[in-house]
């Protein structure tokens, strides 16, 4: 994870500065001296110091590159909320899972949901609020077992496809949902959306995501942020991101499914995709090239940005041969925590997954390769 003593260290020489400029101020103004406050300001402009303090950030927890680290190893509960409706992609949670998760060793779980498929799609876009009471008992359940809970928008495919007609809903519906957790824990973590693409162009995006910000800024001004690329969420599209650059409270996140063919081989919803069957990843010297590649790039973007990353989703469909699996999880994720970024496995329970809900019970060798 991120070496946080760099930041420190600027931190303390600010902080000795100032000291040092204090006390240069207080010994100007000598025993018996009548301190004039016009020369104290002109002097040390004790404002400007005292506003200088104020920037400096002493508290790791708004620091979100600590955010990060806590954010550290985690999972989605996909396949659920996203659904059409929950049950309808074969799981339904249970309070049995958010245990397991968290004796299993996880640090925190992001929670996928279709909002858009549970609100009214008239002004003023109420959200379902029984959907809304299900959201809050799967964030309970997270955060109660010291797990940090992402919540994000999934599946807002009308957003996707009619961008310039749905932005008021889009935005009404951040502002319920900011609205409703604005005194919830300082550990929620809101994603404003899982993979824009289509007619949301990366152009249109930078556009959406400073107005979705703006909207959950009003209630939470200090929660922290997750902000996805455009492209699917591809990695390669963080030339393209813009970020309000005065607001640091924010987490990038892209997904890693490379190579696609590999950890998509036999996925029934991408056509032709039977014939990348029995591809292997052997992890020999072609193979981590080119993950080595790609984490690297990301690892430049992060510090050139000062953005901490988050690689929100990485899997295997259950096509592709367990070994293979294992050997790419292993890799990918040993790898991203080297370089600093938190990440989370695709998924828990279903094609992706890496417990067996019908047996209920953990495919052990693809955990261990998770959390060794
Ligand atoms: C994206 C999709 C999800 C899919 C996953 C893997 O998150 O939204 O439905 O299962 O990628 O392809």
């Amino acid at each position: 994870m991120r070496d946080l003593s760099v930041k420190r260290s600027v931190d303390l020489s600010a902080l000795w500065s100032i000291t040092a400029l204090l006390l240069l101020t207080s010994a100007s103004c000598g025993a018996g001296d009548q301190p004039n406050p016009r020369d104290v300001e002109n002097i040390s402009g004790i404002d400007n110091l005292i506003a200088e303090i104020a920037k400096i950030d002493f508290d790791p927890d708004i620091d979100p590159f600590h955010q990060n680290m806590r954010l550290g190893r985690g999972i989605n509960l996909g396949n659920a909320l996203e659904a059409p409706y929950e049950g309808k992609w074969g799981v339904s949670l249970d309070e049995s899972y958010f245990q397991i998760i968290a004796e299993a060793g996880f640090n925190s779980i992001r929670i996928p949901i279709r909002w858009s498929g549970h609100a009214k799609m008239e002004p003023p876009y109420e959200i379902d609020p029984d959907f809304f009471s299900r959201i809050d008992w799967a964030i309970e359940q997270t955060l109660s077992r010291n797990l940090i809970a992402v919540i994000n928008m999934h599946h807002y495919e009308d957003l996707m496809e009619q961008p310039q007609s749905q932005k008021e809903r889009f935005l009404a519906l951040w502002d319920q949902i900011a609205a409703r957790y604005r005194y919830e824990s300082v550990d929620l973590f809101f994603e404003i959306l899982n993979e824009p693409t289509l007619n949301l162009t990366p152009e249109l995006w930078n556009e959406y995501l400073e107005e979705a910000i703006g909207v959950i800024r009003k209630t939470n001004p200090s929660r922290l942020i997750i902000i996805g690329t455009a492209l699917w969420g591809e990695m390669f599209a963080l030339e393209e991101l813009i970020l309000p650059e005065d607001d640091r409270n924010i987490i990038v996140t892209i997904h890693y499914y490379r190579p696609f063919a590999f950890t998509h081989q036999g996925a029934e919803w991408i056509p032709w995709s039977h014939l990348w069957l029995n591809l292997e990843w052997i992890g020999d010297q072609s193979d981590v090239q080119e993950v080595d590649y790609d984490l690297k790039h990301l690892q430049s973007w992060s510090v050139e940005n000062n953005r901490p990353i988050f690689v929100g989703e990485l899997g295997t469909y259950y096509r592709a041969d367990i070994r293979s699996r294992i050997r790419w999880t292993e890799y990918v994720t040993r790898q991203s925590e080297q370089k600093g970024f938190s990440w989370a496995y695709w998924e828990f329970g279903a094609g992706f997954g890496v417990y067996d809900i019908a047996r209920a019970d953990w495919n052990y060798s693809l955990l261990n390769a998770l959390i060794p």
